[in-house]
């Protein structure tokens, strides 16, 4: 089955085609990140005028690069929740144009599904039930996948996303953005232990809050900063971070039993986080998976395979499929 995937929720432009929910032919990714760089972050409108120009080139390189047309497409699946809606807006009617005029069934996705389902383009056979620590720009969900498409929230985020921890906290240290892989190279020469940041811990649940790391960053930062190098607090700052999403994915694992962990979205492409996710599930015996970090953030591909498993359950939708801002992943 020759899946065409359209991504657009946010700031990259994507299409991918992928057989069987497993064999990339193609992934891809115009990313607007240099356009909004110098507004410090996502601007919905100028996101929404980028993808209307790029939607189309976008796939048609897509379907160049994997060798086919449009006539060799068996389903068509497009994110259409949640996300900036001008944005979603953009690769919905896309989807929804090529569906109508050529008869390809068409299927809507979950952005965060998508996102989980980028483990089985590299981990095809790992199992289920199975943990999975969801962390990108906007989520930070810890999530039961307890069989193909049910899901079970365990703990979400309060405040921020680990996302939004990385980009607000580069910001005040002004050193670009997006601020998850520069904090990520930057920790790479940095002391870890230099500075002791907070780590949230909120009673008994295993939901997450970074506002108050985020706060003491800033604090540390104005007070402190110059006595330290950008290297030390950002090491430091990812080590808060990376303590708070370990500690509960493996407290998860204790009250669930499962003994199968993955990681999915943007923040999953850190490398200190990845590291320290392996060695933990690795001292404990649990099966771990990750995707490769270009499968970790925003790009077609997982919405291709997640869309592949909706059509073997035999889930389509209409030309009436609807874009969502907002929308929890197990409504
Ligand atoms: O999943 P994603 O591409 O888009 C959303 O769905 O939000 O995630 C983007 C987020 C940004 O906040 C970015 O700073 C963060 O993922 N990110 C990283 C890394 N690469 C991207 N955070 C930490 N380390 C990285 N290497
Ligand atoms: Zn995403």
């Amino acid at each position: 089955m020759n899946v065409l995937g359209i991504e657009s929720s946010c700031d990259e432009t994507s299409a991918s085609v992928v057989v069987d929910g497993r064999e990339i032919l193609s992934n891809v990714i115009a990313s607007q990140v240099d356009l909004h760089a110098k507004f410090g972050g996502v601007v919905p409108e100028v996101a929404s005028r980028k993808h209307v120009e790029l939607i189309n080139p976008v796939i048609q390189e897509a379907l160049d690069t994997a060798e086919k047309t449009l006539s060799d497409i068996d389903v068509i699946a497009v994110t259409n929740r949640p996300g900036l809606l001008g944005a979603l807006l953009v690769g919905v009617s896309a989807a929804k144009s090529i569906s109508a005029a050529l008869d390809i069934p068409l299927i809507g996705v979950h952005h965060l599904e998508g996102h989980i389902y980028a483990n089985f383009l590299t981990n095809p056979d790992f199992g289920f039930p199975f943990i999975c620590l969801v962390v990108s720009g906007g989520h930070s969900d810890l999530v039961v996948v307890k069989a193909d498409g049910e899901y079970e929230i365990l703990g979400r985020t309060r405040d921020d996303a680990a996302g939004e921890a990385f980009d607000k906290s580069a910001r005040v240290l002004g050193i670009g953005y997006p601020g998850g892989p520069i904090i990520d190279k930057l920790a790479k020469q940095g002391n870890p232990k230099a500075i002791h940041f907070p780590r949230a811990r909120l009673d008994d649940t295993l939901d997450f809050s970074f506002s108050g790391l985020k706060t003491a960053v800033i604090r540390f930062f104005r007070k402190e900063g110059d006595r330290y190098s950008i290297e030390d607090i950002a090491a430091s700052f990812q080590a808060a971070v990376i303590d708070m999403l370990v500690n509960n994915a493996m407290e998860a694992v204790e009250r669930t039993g499962i003994r199968r962990v993955a990681m999915a979205g943007g923040v999953a492409a850190n490398s200190g986080l990845q590291a320290r996710m392996r060695e933990e599930a690795e001292s404990r015996g649990i099966d771990f998976s990750c995707p490769p970090p270009r499968l970790c953030t925003d790009n077609a591909a997982m919405i291709a395979c997640a869309g592949y498993h909706h059509a073997m359950r035999g889930e389509f939708d209409g030309i009436d499929l609807d874009t969502i801002a907002s929308q929890p992943l197990t409504t």
